[in-house]
């Protein structure tokens, strides 16, 4: 008996109040259905089923990269109908896992154990909540079998009163499905056919049910509203910073952290308080990341700081290198080993030699740098003449003197000296002192302006 996993998303979620698709709605930087597919994998199944209708094509687009058999509902008349939809693809036996694209923590083992509990007919995962309200309410006999579950608005007030509630997460053999989905009418309050009620019809023909609990009630959390995204949005972060803990990072708190992506860290990485950190970023043994600094798909070597308020993107740096504070790394930028990026400054397709310093407010941009160069305050190359963009070359041991342009197509060899508050348009040769300023002239004698007298 093989698995295979039915996600259903083709709701509108109109309590979102967004023109973006719910499934769509990012948790941790990814489309929330893409959390499901990722859970729904690591169970291995035969075949991925995601049921979608409303914003479809959107949300084939967004998640194209996955192999999945999208499965099109065109009206939304409930969720057994939209399993329905699934089951000619649906190999007869196998068995079927069904989640939802809104619920997106819940644990693999938690499905395993689901899957693992419906070999011989259906299983429900139910959890005991202290607020039920809204849910489907779970349905026991004398002997505390599973009867069936009766949704909130059919319910009466006794059936609101239990607290056991349908997590909505279910599996079965196909044939179950196939056996019973065909007959679950749409007789109820919200003119829907519902999923839970093949349960009913399972028992009264005597097939053995059963359920599951889930572990904590984040793990069922769905998302209706934003209320709810950030609520799971909340759980995910903490989870994510505990596991970061536990690897033997430090974080000034634990509560101010967001990963959106994936963070490797070595170890003795200290993090301080509202750093974010977005795509793949890995950051080697001993890194300290200052307050409030956004990093991006970026390497930051072992050793390296990164002080508060520095923004990096597709950006790698050295080993025991400086960077910020109020540094901007745009794409591109290779800061090499020891190399310091001081406050201000903002590079971009530079490649920043071993040891070279860029300490204050400069751009640099479209520029190949040796080690050991010094690039003085205010040092701008000017990589762009309003059509293309050239490159600046700056050899090792450079010294470039404060408030210089450097107008690009540039090269300045090795050793060469720039004096400060240079234009320089012209290669300079290694060795050499390039100025570029007009000469300071002394007036003896000057007399500075007086106030004048009005009338
Ligand atoms: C459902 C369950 C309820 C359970 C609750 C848990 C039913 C009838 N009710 O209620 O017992 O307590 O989940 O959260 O199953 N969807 C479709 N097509 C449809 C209808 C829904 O794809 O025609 C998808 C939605 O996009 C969503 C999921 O199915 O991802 C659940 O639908 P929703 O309308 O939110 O069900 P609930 O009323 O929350
Ligand atoms: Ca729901």
């Amino acid at each position: 008996m093989k698995l295979e996993v039915v996600i259903l998303a083709a709701g509108q979620g109109t309590r979102m109040k967004s023109d973006l698709p719910k499934v769509l709605h990012p948790l941790a930087g990814r489309p929330l259905l893409q959390h499901v597919i990722e859970t729904a994998l690591e169970l291995d199944p035969a075949a991925l089923h995601v049921v979608t209708g409303h914003g479809a094509g959107q949300v084939r687009q967004a998640l194209s990269a996955y192999s999945i058999n999208w499965v099109e509902q065109e009206q939304q008349l409930g969720t057994g109908h939209a399993v329905l939809q699934a089951m000619p693809f649906v190999q007869r036996d196998n068995v079927v896992l069904v989640l939802y694209g809104d619920v997106p923590l819940t644990r693999a083992d938690t499905l395993r154990a689901l899957v693992t509990a419906a070999t011989d007919g259906p299983a429900l995962l139910t959890a005991r909540l202290a607020d039920p309200t809204g849910y489907g309410r779970i349905l026991r006999d004398a002997q505390g079998a599973l009867a069936g579950v009766v949704e909130h608005k059919d319910a009466s007030e006794d059936q609101r009163a239990i607290d056991e509630v349908n997590t909505g997460l279910l599996a079965a053999p196909a044939a179950d499905l196939l056996a019973y989905l065909p007959r679950v009418g749409n007789d109820n309050q919200q003119g829907e056919y519902y999923l839970p009620d093949i349960l009913s019809l399972a028992v009264a023909e005597g097939r053995p049910v059963s359920s599951c609990s889930a572990d904590s009630e984040l793990e069922i959390l769905g998302v209706n509203d934003r209320v709810q995204l950030n609520q799971v949005e909340r759980e995910y972060q903490r989870r994510l910073a505990e596991q970061l803990m536990r690897q033997g990072v430090t974080l000034a708190d634990a509560a101010r952290i967001d990963v959106r992506g994936s963070l490797d860290c070595g170890t003795d990485v200290f993090i301080d308080v509202n750093a974010v950190f977005e795509g793949q970023v890995s950051l080697g043994a001993g890194v300290s990341i200052g307050a409030n600094c956004v990093l991006r798909d970026v390497d930051v070597a072992a050793g390296a700081t990164i002080h508060p308020m520095s923004h990096l993107q597709e950006a790698s740096v050295g080993r025991d290198c400086n960077i910020g504070p109020y540094a901007r790394l745009r794409p591109g930028t290779v800061v090499g080993d020891g190399a310091r990026i001081g406050n201000f400054v903002e590079t971009k397709k530079a490649n920043i030699g071993a040891g070279s310093k860029v300490n204050h407010l400069s751009y640099i941009g479209d520029c190949e740098m040796g080690g050991g160069v010094n690039i003085g305050a205010g040092t701008i190359t000017c990589n762009y003449d309003g059509v293309n963009k050239h490159r600046t070359d700056i050899g090792d041991g450079v010294f470039v003197g404060s408030n210089s342009t450097l107008v690009a197509p540039l090269q300045i060899e090795a050793e060469g000296f720039v004096g400060a508050g240079s234009t320089v348009t012209k290669a300079v040769a290694e060795g050499e002192l390039a100025v570029g300023r007009a000469r300071q002239r002394n007036i003896a004698g000057w007399e500075r302006p007086r106030k004048q007298n009005k009338d």
